[in-house]
């Protein structure tokens, strides 16, 4: 009994100690310093900030890196100011400003602010973001007297702008180091292009190398778009004009980096392999390189020569070593007899330079308006939601919606926290928004796979015939390879647009066995639907069917994984393999054949392909 008063205050004391540690190790005010080998820290241990040397340099900087990923640093202080000793400091000087200063305390770096605070703060955020704040005034992100997001170097983290305060005339742009020992600013930036639409360019020095499509209200036009990790947003007002993205899963770490040899790289930490993988990149072939091919004509990755002219041009006679080959019109075209608009579709507009945008109009009014007007030789929709842009299922949406199926579940897969397999992948539970954008839904049979878990078995088999995999129908192990069965046959409904239960009442092959029996006779594309032929060129959809077998095969360990699935939906210069006979295959009528192995059969439910269309939100 003597003892408790003792121990009781030792404990307080410990507590508020390690309270007073926790506060101090993000901030820093006029009395503190960071010394080179001292460290702030986020408050959820997310951030470290710090003096580094990068690569074999032998010179130090102030930086800032995830803190399980130290060698990754996403924003560097002093990149013109090398410190050449370990003497450094951090503080904030008497003008209000963070500087860095040597042992003279002479100035290597400010944040070169010119309001002052009555009594500055500055603090490392768990976004990554470096603050400098008046602990006296708000303290809300307009509060800001001074931040590391308005001065990025070749990071663009989630949250981070990259564009125009149009009030300060502040562009935020990235650029890249000048070698991965050297962080001084490199020739490469990659910021956003506002003239007419806003779209992201990467410039080497001030020549374009590579361009997004126009926002187009959704997203970037024909970049690939991998909504289900992160949410892209285009804000145009009079005061700025900026594009960010969020990680909806804020511990999913990610970034958008220009590295030293001009490359811009959508990168997402890998918590299994703990190395990064890259989910975009560009320029990596001749198509991307911005105007690789001449006026009037379109850059194809699947043709020889990749150039080829407009349909009623034709390549200009006169060689011009200065600049790629350009195509002229055939024949002359005068305003009253004028030639037929042809649709091009599945392109990126070109850079637009003379352009009338007028966002009241709709792709009629644009069509009669551009026949009326001598000058005008073409016409585009500028916003995704204008167009009403005609089949909502035509091929480009097919292909987006598959795509972000696939992505959906290489995240499920791969990068979320617990692997997650959804065992119930089907049509009927994929929706879309009123913008087409897919969601997987219905999780109430999806398993979480912990640690180094890579298969599991069930006595109850739940799930949907026509879609379970040969493996779990019939011995209940279940896998990401299952989900990858599911997502096979999803994408040979989406092309064919038949329901693989379609077969299954009649005498008739299921779908897969008629998708094999085609592709074995080189005749595949017969399985698309007929409204698709016309939209996509005969090698993508053979492609597209391509996958879709390999996902369907009947040994699990022949089908390729999600992220392999992605790569060879995304990047047109994968090759594929040869797919095995899928399961099933050869099976007539399909439901009385399949009963689950053992054990009760679980609730099975009837598939189909309409897509549900949510309500707008
Ligand atoms: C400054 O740092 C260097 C190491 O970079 C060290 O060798 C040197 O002694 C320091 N100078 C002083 C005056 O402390
Ligand atoms: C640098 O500034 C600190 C803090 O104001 C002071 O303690 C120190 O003596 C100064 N050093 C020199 C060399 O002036
Ligand atoms: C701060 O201003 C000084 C003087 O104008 C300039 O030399 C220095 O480069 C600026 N530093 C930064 C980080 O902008
Ligand atoms: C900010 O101001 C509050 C109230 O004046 C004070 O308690 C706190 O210690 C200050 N924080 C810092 C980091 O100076
Ligand atoms: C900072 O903002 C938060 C939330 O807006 C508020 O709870 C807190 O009291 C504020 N702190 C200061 C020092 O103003
Ligand atoms: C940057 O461009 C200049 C001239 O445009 C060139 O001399 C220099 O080598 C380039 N530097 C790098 C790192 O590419
Ligand atoms: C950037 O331009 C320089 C010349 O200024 C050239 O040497 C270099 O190859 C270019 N880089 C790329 C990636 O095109
Ligand atoms: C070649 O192309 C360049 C760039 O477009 C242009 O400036 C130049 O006049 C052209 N030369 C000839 C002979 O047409
Ligand atoms: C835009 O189109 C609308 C509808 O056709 C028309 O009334 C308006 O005058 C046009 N605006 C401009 C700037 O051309
Ligand atoms: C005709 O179109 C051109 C752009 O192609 C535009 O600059 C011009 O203003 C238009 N003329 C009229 C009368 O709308
Ligand atoms: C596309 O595939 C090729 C060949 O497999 C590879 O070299 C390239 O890095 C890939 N590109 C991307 C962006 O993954």
């Amino acid at each position: 009994m003597g003892n408790l008063p003792f121990s009781y205050s030792f404990i307080s004391c410990v507590f508020l100690l390690s309270i007073k540690l926790s506060i101090a190790a993000d901030t820093i005010t006029p009395s503190r310093f960071i010394r080179d080998g001292e460290k702030l820290v986020s408050s959820s241990q997310r951030f470290e900030l710090g003096f580094f040397s990068p690569g074999k340099s032998k010179y130090r900087y102030l930086g800032i890196w995830y803190k399980q990923i130290s060698d990754t640093v996403v924003w560097v202080a002093n990149r013109n100011s090398p410190i050449f000793d370990s003497n450094a400091t951090l503080t904030i000087g008497s003008s209000g400003n963070l500087v860095i200063l040597n042992l003279k305390n002479g100035t290597i770096w400010s944040s070169n602010m010119t309001r002052k605070a009555g009594s500055p703060v500055a603090q490392l955020l768990d976004t990554g973001n470096l603050v400098l704040r008046d602990n006296f005034s708000s303290n809300s992100s307009e509060g800001h007297l001074w931040q590391s997001f308005d001065h990025p170097s070749d990071t663009l983290l989630p949250g981070m702008k990259l564009g125009w305060d149009l009030k300060t005339g502040l562009e935020r742009y990235q650029t890249s180091w000048r070698s991965a020992d050297d962080p001084s600013p490199g020739n490469y930036t990659h910021r956003l292009d506002i003239h007419v639409l806003p779209k992201l360019c990467t410039y080497n020095g001030s020549v374009k190398l590579l361009c997004s499509g126009p926002w187009n209200g959704v997203a970037f036009q024909a970049a690939p778009s991998y909504s289900y990790l992160y949410e892209p947003t285009v804000v145009d007002n009079e005061d700025e004009i900026y594009y960010r993205y969020d990680s909806y899963n804020s511990p999913i770490i990610m970034m958008l980096k220009l590295n030293p040899s001009g490359k811009i790289q959508r990168l997402i930490w890998n918590e299994r392999n703990n190395g990064w993988e890259v989910f975009f990149s560009g320029p990596d072939y001749f198509c991307q390189i911005f105007g690789s091919c001449g006026a009037n004509s379109v850059c194809s990755i699947d043709k020889t020569p990749n150039c080829e002219c407009l349909m009623g041009f034709k390549l200009e006679s006169q060689l011009n070593q200065t600049r790629p080959r350009s195509c002229v019109r055939s024949h002359l075209v005068d305003c009253t007899n004028r030639d037929r608009f042809v649709m091009i579709d599945d392109i990126k507009l070109p850079d637009l330079e003379e352009v009338l945008l007028n966002e009241s109009m709709n792709l009629k009014e644009c069509e009669a308006a551009c026949l009326k007007n001598c000058t005008c030789r073409a016409y585009a929709n500028s916003k995704v939601t204008d167009t009403p842009k005609e089949s909502p299922l035509g091929w480009e949406t097919r292909v987006r919606v598959i795509e972000e199926i696939a992505q959906g579940l290489l995240y499920l897969h791969q990068f979320s926290r617990l692997r997650v397999i959804h065992r119930d992948l089907k049509a009927s539970n994929i929706l879309l928004d009123k913008d087409m954008n897919p969601k997987i839904s219905d999780f109430g049979m999806a398993k979480m796979f912990g640690g180094d878990e890579l298969q599991s078995k069930t006595k109850r088999i739940v799930g949907t015939y026509g879609y379970m995999s040969p493996e779990y129908a019939q011995q209940g192990l279940f896998s990401i390879k299952s989900d990858v069965f599911s997502f096979g046959v999803l994408l040979l409904e989406t092309l064919s647009s038949k329901r693989n239960t379609d077969f299954s009442n009649t005498d008739s092959l299921t779908l897969l066995g008629r998708a094999w029996d085609l592709w074995k006779d080189d005749r595949a594309w017969e399985l698309i639907d007929p409204i698709l032929q016309n939209e996509a060129s005969y090698l993508i959809l053979n492609r597209y069917i391509n996958v879709a077998l390999l996902c369907v095969q009947e040994d699990a360990v022949d089908r390729p994984t999600m992220f392999e699935v992605v790569s060879m939906l995304t990047n047109e210069t994968v090759n594929l393999p040869h797919p095995q006979q899928p399961a099933f295959s050869s099976i007539r009528g399909l439901k009385n054949t399949i009963l689950p192995a053992n054990g009760e059969a679980g609730a099975c439910s009837v598939s189909c392909l309409t897509l549900s269309v949510m309500d707008g939100r």
